[in-house]
C-alpha cells in the first residue's frame, strides 16, 4: 500500500520528508474525519466522503502502525471495527484518545482506555505542560522490537510473557512491538525512536512485506540492498544483530537461538549483548534488557553531585556561594536565589571527595561519566572540558605539536587553533578552502590542496617534520568532509599523521547514521578495522607499482590508498554545549589514536593541566554527563526531529510565491561546487522533483551540505545580513541568530527544535516580505532606485575574498614550501619598537603596488566573515587591502581604525632575517 487513491483532501506521501511527521498528521486527519463522521454519518455524499478518507487513513496508518507499541495492533484493529460497524461516536472518542496520547506522550505513563465507559480523567494531561518534578517520578518509557515471523496467537504469548516479568522495583517499563523481518527490525529502528531494545528470535524472514517507500527508503540507510538479498536463512539472527549494529549501535541487542553455542560462539553478532539458548527464559530477558538500558541511564557523575549537594556540610573554604549561604543570608541579592532555585547553590562545591572527584585527575565518577562519554561516541578516551572547544583545541595542539612541527591548518577555522599554534610553536602551513564569494563565505578545503601541499612537503623531504593536520568538520556553515577519504588519502602520503577533526558544531552527528559515517570517530573505527583486512594491503601494494614514477599531477588525480602500517591518529573535539544538552562551555576531547598511550598520554596530561583551571564548574561537568545519557537514549529521536525542522523550513522558503521574491536558502548546488558532487544531487528538496535522498551524496561526495544548517540569502531585502540579524530577526520579532556574512544570514536548527518554531520563523519571512512588497509598492521613483541600489551592493558588487598570501621570508626556513613560524612573528610583535601603523589608504595600495613587503604584526579578524584575514608574519597582498577597505562592518579584531594597520618596522625584519643567517 503505497499511495493514496486519489484523495485529494490529503497531502501526498510524497510532501513529507519523515514518516513521523506523516504519522502524526494522519492520526490528526484520522481525529477529524472521525468528527466528521459523528457529526453527518456516512450518509450522503458528504458522509460518503469522509468515510472514505476515514478507511483511507486507516489502510496507510496500518502499515506504520505496525513499528509501534502503541496504540498497537489490537487497538488498532479495533477501531478499525468500529468504523466498519459505524459506530462513528465510539470512533470518535478513541481515535481522540489516541491521537492526544501520542501528542502528549501519555501513553508512555499509563494505559489510555479507548472506550467511553472508561473514564479518561487524564485526557488533557500533556506531558510538557507537567511540572519536572512530576516528570522526573515516573518511569522512563521504551519499546522493544521484538524480531519474529508468528502467528498472531503466538505473538500474545510473546507479549503477554514478557509483560508478566515486569516488577514494580523495575526501574523502567516497556512494550514490546513484533515485526516479522530483518528488513521490518530495520525499518523499525529507524523509524521507531521509543525502541531501546531488540531480540533477535529464530523464527525471523528476511524481507519486509511492506511496500509503502517511505518507509523503505530507510533501508536504503544500511547500505547496498544486494548484502541484504545474499544473507543465507541459517545466518539471518547474526546478521540481523550486524545490521543492527551499522545503523543504531547505540541499541541493545539480545540474540535468541535454537543453533548450539559453539555454532554461535564466535560469529561476529554486532552489539548482540547476549545470546539466549533457551528461548523460554523470559525473566533473564527481562532483566537484561532493563540492565542494557540502564547502563546508558546511569550518570555517574550527575548522581555523586546530586548525593553531595544533600548532605550536611560545613564550608570553610573560599566560596561562600556553596550551598546558597551567602545568598539567603543577603540583604540585597535575594532575588538571584528567587531565580535560581536552590539546588544550583547546593550543587556548588570544590570538593574532590565525598563521592566527587577532580577534573586534574579523574579517579571516580567523573572518570566513569568520561569513559562512558567515549563508549558513547565511538572514542578510546573522552576528556570533558568547562571551557568550550576553544580550549580543547589549544590542549590538543598542544599536547601534539612540537615547536619546529609542521602542521596544516585550514585558514579559515577557528581563532582557538591560530593561537594554538602559536602557543605551541608550530611551523604552519594554512590552507585555502574554495570561495563562495557571492555569499562572502567560505566553503572547505577541497583534498587536492591538500595533498598538494603534502606532496610539495615530501618533495622538500620536510615529510618527517609533518605533525597534523587540522580541518572544521562541519564548517559554521555546514559543508561537512568526507572523512574518510581525507583520511585515506592524506595516510596515503604520510602514515602516522595526527588529525585534529574540529567538530565544534557537530556533536550530534554521532546519533544518526547518516551523519555518522562523516564523524572523526566512527571514520577511525572503520579506518582501524579496514587497514587490517588483506585487500587493503593488497590494494596498496598495486597502486605504489602503479604510482612508482607518477609525477604530482598523477598522485592528486589518483585515489590513494593507505597502507597496512598506516596509523590511524585521530582527535575531535566537540562543544557539546553547541548542539546538544549541556550547560555554557561544556566540550568534550575524544581520542581515538593508536599511538595515544606510547607518545601523547603524559604531554596530553600537561596541556590539559596547562589550559585547565584548578575550579572547574561542576555543574557543566554534571551536564555533560546528563548530556551523553540522553543522546544514548534519545539523540536518534532528537537528531531526527532536528532534521525535518530543517527540512521543513528549507521546502517552505522555496515553495512560497512571496518569500522568493527577497529570499532564497542555499541549496546544495550553491554551497558545493559541482567538481566535488559525484552524486550530482543539487538539492534537498525541489519543488519539481521533491525530497531527495541523503543517503547517496552522503556515501561519495567530496562536501556534502549538513541540511540544518539553513543559509538565507537576505540581500534581495537591501539589508546586510548584520542589519537582518539585529534590527529585523533580533529586535523586531525576538529570532536569534549567530552567524551572518555580508549577504546572507545562517538559521540552525537544533535538538531543541519544535515545529511551532518553524512555523513561527516562516510566518515572520512572509510578514517581512509582505512589508517590503508594500514598501515598494507606495515607494517613490528615487526610493526605488535607491531599494535596488543597495541590493546590486549586496548581491552584485561583493569584495572577492582574498587567499592566505604567504609568511614573510623572516618567518620561513627556506622558500621551497609555505610553512611560517607564526611564533616568533607573534612575539616580535610585543615590542612596540618593531611595529608601525599605516592608515588604510590610497598609498598603503600605492607601496604594495611598488613592491613593497609590508607584514602583518597580529591577527585581524573581521566579523562576519570571523576568520583572520591576517596572521601574524603574513605578507600583506593587494588583494586583502582591497578586502579589508570595501568591508563595511564595525567589528574587526585586531584593527583599530584610529592607529591603522600594525606592520613590522622593516629593520625589524631585516634583523630577523639576519639573525637567521
Ligand atoms: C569551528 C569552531 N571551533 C571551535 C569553536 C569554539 O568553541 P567554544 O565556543 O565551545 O569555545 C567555535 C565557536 O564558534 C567554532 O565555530
Amino acid at each position: 500500500m503505497n499511495s493514496q487513491p486519489g484523495d485529494r483532501s490529503l497531502p501526498s506521501i510524497n510532501e513529507y520528508y519523515s514518516a513521523t511527521q506523516l504519522r502524526s498528521d494522519r492520526w490528526s486527519a484520522l481525529r477529524e474525519a472521525a468528527e466528521g463522521l459523528s457529526r453527518e454519518g456516512s450518509e450522503g455524499r458528504k458522509g460518503k466522503k469522509l468515510l472514505q478518507t476515514a478507511e483511507h487513513l486507516f489502510d496507510s496508518l496500518e502499515v506504520i502502525e505496525a513499528y509501534w507499541a502503541f496504540p498497537g495492533a489490537s487497538s488498532f484493529a479495533h477501531l478499525r471495527r468500529l468504523l466498519n460497524h459505524a459506530n462513528y461516536d465510539e470512533l470518535l472518542t478513541a481515535v481522540r484518545r489516541v491521537a492526544r496520547a501520542l501528542a502528549s506522550g501519555a501513553y508512555r505513563r499509563r494505559t489510555v482506555p479507548l472506550s467511553s465507559d472508561e473514564l479518561d480523567n487524564e485526557d488533557y494531561e500533556d506531558e510538557a505542560a507537567l511540572s519536572p518534578e512530576a516528570r522526573a517520578l515516573g518511569r522512563p518509557y521504551f519499546e522493544v522490537l521484538i524480531v519474529d515471523d508468528v502467528s498472531e496467537q503466538q505473538e500474545r504469548f510473546l507479549r503477554h510473557s514478557l509483560l508478566r516479568m515486569r516488577r514494580s522495583e523495575d526501574p523502567f517499563i516497556y512494550e514490546p512491538v513484533v515485526v516479522p523481518s530483518i528488513e521490518d527490525a530495520l525499518i523499525g529502528i529507524l523509524f521507531n525512536h521509543n525502541v531501546q531494545a531488540v531480540v533477535v528470535r529464530p523464527g525471523l524472514t528476511l524481507k519486509s512485506r511492506n511496500d509503502l517507500p517511505i518507509l523503505s527508503r530507510y533501508l536504503k540507510r544500511v547500505g547496498d540492498p544486494e548484502d541484504v538479498e545474499a544473507i543465507q536463512p541459517h545466518e539471518y539472527g547474526p546478521e540481523a544483530c550486524r545490521l543492527i549494529a551499522r545503523v543504531r549501535p547505540e541499541l541493545d541487542a539480545y540474540l535468541i537461538t535454537d543453533r548450539s553455542a559453539e555454532d554461535v560462539a564466535g560469529l561476529d553478532l554486532g552489539i548482540c549483548r547476549r545470546v539466549f539458548y533457551n528461548q523460554e527464559d523470559f525473566l533473564e530477558l527481562h532483566l537484561n534488557i532493563l540492565r542494557g538500558v540502564n547502563r546508558r541511564y546511569k550518570t555517574p557523575f550527575f548522581t555523586a553531585l546530586k548525593e553531595y549537594s544533600k548532605q550536611p556540610t560545613g564550608v570553610f573554604h573560599a566560596m561562600p556561594i556553596s550551598r546558597g549561604k551567602s545568598i539567603s543570608r543577603s540583604h540585597w541579592i535575594q532575588d538571584m536565589g528567587a531565580f535560581y532555585g536552590p539546588n544550583i547553590f547546593l550543587a556548588e562545591t570544590s570538593a574532590t571527595s565525598g563521592g566527587l572527584d577532580s577534573l586534574l585527575e579523574p579517579r571516580g565518577p567523573i572518570k566513569e561519566a568520561q569513559d562512558m562519554a567515549a563508549r558513547a561516541f565511538g572514542a578510546k578516551h573522552t576528556y570533558f572540558a568547562t571551557n568550550g572547544t576553544s580550549t580543547c583545541n589549544k590542549i590538543v595542539t598542544q599536547a601534539v605539536v612540537r615547536p619546529g612541527d609542521i602542521v596544516l591548518v585550514d585558514r579559515d577555522c577557528h581563532k582557538s587553533h591560530h593561537y594554538g599554534m602559536v602557543l605551541a610553536g608550530a611551523n604552519v602551513v594554512y590552507m585555502d578552502s574554495y570561495p563562495l564569494h557571492q555569499y562572502s563565505m567560505y566553503g572547505a578545503v577541497p583534498l587536492t590542496e591538500i595533498k598538494h601541499h603534502l606532496l610539495k612537503l615530501k618533495a622538500a623531504g620536510k615529510l618527517d617534520r609533518v605533525r597534523m593536520i587540522t580541518l572544521t568538520n562541519c564548517t559554521f556553515d555546514g559543508l561537512v568532509y568526507n572523512v574518510q577519504r581525507v583520511m585515506e588519502e592524506c595516510l596515503a602520503i604520510k602514515k602516522d599523521l595526527v588529525f585534529l577533526w574540529d567538530e565544534a558544531w557537530f556533536g550530534f552527528a554521532r546519533f544518526e547514521p547518516t551523519y555518522r559515517q562523516r564523524t572523526a570517530m566512527a571514520t577511525a573505527n572503520t579506518l582501524r578495522q579496514k587497514l587490517k583486512e588483506p585487500e587493503t594491503a593488497a590494494a596498496w601494494e598495486a597502486q605504489q607499482a602503479k604510482l612508482a614514477d607518477a609525477g604530482e599531477e598523477e598522485w592528486l588525480n589518483t585515489r590513494l590508498v593507505p597502507p597496512p602500517d598506516a596509523r590511524v591518529r585521530v582527535y575531535a573535539t566537540q562543544s557539546t554545549h553547541k548542539t546538544l544538552t549541556a550547560l555554557r562551555q561544556g566540550s568534550m576531547i575524544h581520542v581515538n589514536d593508536q599511538d595515544f598511550k606510547g607518545e601523547v598520554e603524559q604531554a596530553f596530561h600537561e596541556a590539559f593541566m596547562t589550559h585547565t583551571s584548578t575550579s572547574p564548574n561542576y555543574q557543566i561537568i554534571a551536564s555533560l554527563d546528563v548530556g551523553r545519557r540522553q543522546v544514548e537514549l534519545e539523540g536518534f529521536e532528537f537528531v531526527q526531529r532536528q532534521v525535518e525542522s530543517a527540512m521543513s523550513i528549507r521546502r517552505a522558503v522555496s515553495t512560497h510565491p512571496l518569500l522568493g521574491k527577497y529570499f532564497k536558502v542555499l541549496t546544495i548546488a550553491d554551497v558545493v561546487p559541482e567538481t566535488y558532487r559525484a552524486s550530482e544531487s543539487t538539492h534537498y528538496y525541489d519543488p519539481q522533483q521533491g525530497w531527495t535522498d541523503k543517503w547517496a551524496m552522503w556515501a561519495e561526495d567530496e562536501f556534502v551540505l549538513d541540511p540544518t544548517r539553513i543559509t538565507l540569502a537576505v540581500g534581495g531585502t537591501g539589508w546586510d545580513g548584520d542589519t537582518f540579524k539585529t534590527k529585523i530577526l533580533m529586535d523586531k520579532y525576538g529570532i536569534q541568530i549567530n552567524k551572518t556574512s555580508r549577504n546572507s544570514v545562517l538559521f540552525m536548527t537544533n535538538i531543541g527544535t519544535t515545529r511551532s518554531s518553524v512555523a513561527y520563523l516562516i510566518e515572520v519571512l512572509v510578514e517581512i516580505a509582505n512589508e517590503l512588497d508594500e514598501l515598494l509598492d507606495d515607494a517613490s521613483k528615487m526610493e526605488r532606485r535607491s531599494f535596488e541600489n543597495r541590493v546590486a551592493a549586496l548581491v552584485e558588487h561583493v569584495p572577492p575574498l582574498p587567499d592566505f598570501s604567504r609568511f614573510h621570508d623572516a618567518f620561513r626556513a627556506d622558500g621551497d614550501t609555505p610553512e611560517g613560524d607564526i611564533r616568533t612573528a607573534y612575539f616580535l610583535a610585543y615590542d612596540e619598537d618593531n611595529c608601525d601603523y599605516l592608515a588604510l589608504d590610497d598609498t598603503l595600495m600605492e607601496r604594495l603596488d611598488s613592491g613593497e613587503e609590508l607584514v602583518s604584526t597580529s591577527f585581524i579578524i573581521p566579523y562576519p566573515p570571523g576568520f583572520p584575514i591576517l596572521v601574524p608574519g603574513q605578507v600583506i597582498s593587494p588583494e586583502i587591502l582591497k578586502f579589508m577597505r570595501a568591508l563595511d562592518v564595525s567589528e574587526i579584531h585586531g584593527y583599530r581604525a584610529d592607529l591603522g594597520l600594525r606592520v613590522f618596522t622593516k629593520a625589524a625584519l631585516d634583523d630577523v632575517l639576519t639573525k637567521k643567517s
